[in-house]
């Protein structure tokens, strides 16, 4: 792993030799900090933080602030992966002005390097807008969360070759309109073998098969650490769940049987002082 700051070139350059992009979620300073030493490429300020952190239903009532918010802890915690803020549901859908500004709002306040926003030739003149105002884009085809109500639910997209076909035109016009990568959520592995194929830029696939240039997933998932709902393409590294409640019921039982603290985690204060004290 290289030191040097993982930016927009290092994606463009890692397609151009073959070399695979990592990328996982981050929300918070500590877990950003980790997962960067680890050496992790990107870090993504997903939406996903409405479900995994805030304990909402699905994505769709995660602000803008909720992201900015977020970012400022991630980008603290960061020296070489770079921060992409996930653009939440409303952000760019009224107008052309309000995603420059609310993109411009993750970068300027919340310290990410790009933005990334779902949608394809629906969001074009937005994406354009973004990038005109040097804000560098990821787009995202496939399932596309905050459709959920409009797409049944968090289901497989692109089976059928209408569906198929339209993905595929979605992304040669994000590459078009200048994002510098493309994330690949929920889609035939075959479907985003052939996207990979056409486009320049990367994709970054999640329940996209092994063809990407890059992989994402949610870190929560990814360790265990999160099991409300555990999609087909997620692999826990980690059973965190586990580890988490086991510790934590060593530590009540510690504190119920007079365990914790013991001397080394208490400070001592002279004789003499204490004396007085009583
Ligand atoms: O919000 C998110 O975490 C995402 C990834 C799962 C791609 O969009």
């Amino acid at each position: 792993m290289e030191n040097r700051k993982f930016t927009v070139s290092s994606f463009l350059k890692a397609k151009k030799s073959n070399e695979k992009i990592s990328m996982l979620t981050a929300y918070d300073y500590s877990m950003a900090k980790l997962l960067d030493e680890a050496g992790v490429d990107s870090l993504l300020v997903g939406d996903s933080l409405g479900m995994v952190i805030l304990g909402y239903e699905n994505t769709l009532q995660v602000t803008v602030d909720d992201i900015i918010h977020h970012c400022k802890a991630v980008s603290r915690g960061v020296k070489r992966s770079m921060v992409i803020g996930d653009m939440p549901f409303l952000s760019y859908h009224i107008n052309v002005e309000e995603s420059v500004r609310n993109a411009g709002r993750l970068v300027q306040e919340g310290g990410a390097h790009a933005v990334k926003l779902e949608g394809g030739r629906e969001v074009i003149d937005k994406i354009k807008a973004i990038v005109n105002a040097q804000i560098p884009v990821i787009g995202h085809l496939g399932l596309t969360p905050q459709s959920v109500n409009i797409l049944g639910g968090f289901k497989i997209q692109g089976k059928d070759e209408k569906q198929a076909r339209k993905i595929i035109e979605d992304a040669l016009m994000l590459q078009d309109a200048g994002v510098f990568a493309i994330v690949l959520e929920c889609v035939p592995e075959m479907l985003a073998k052939i996207i990979s194929e056409k486009l320049q830029i990367p994709t970054i696939g999640i329940g996209a098969g092994k063809h990407c240039d890059g992989q994402v997933l949610v870190t929560q998932d990814m360790l265990g650490m999160y099991t409300d709902f555990v999609p087909k393409f997620v692999k826990q590294y980690l059973n965190l769940c586990g580890s988490i409640k086991e510790s934590t019921k060593k530590y009540i039982e510690e504190i119920k049987e007079g365990k914790f603290p013991a001397n080394e985690h208490s400070f001592s204060i002279d004789d003499e002082t204490l004396r007085k004290l009583y």
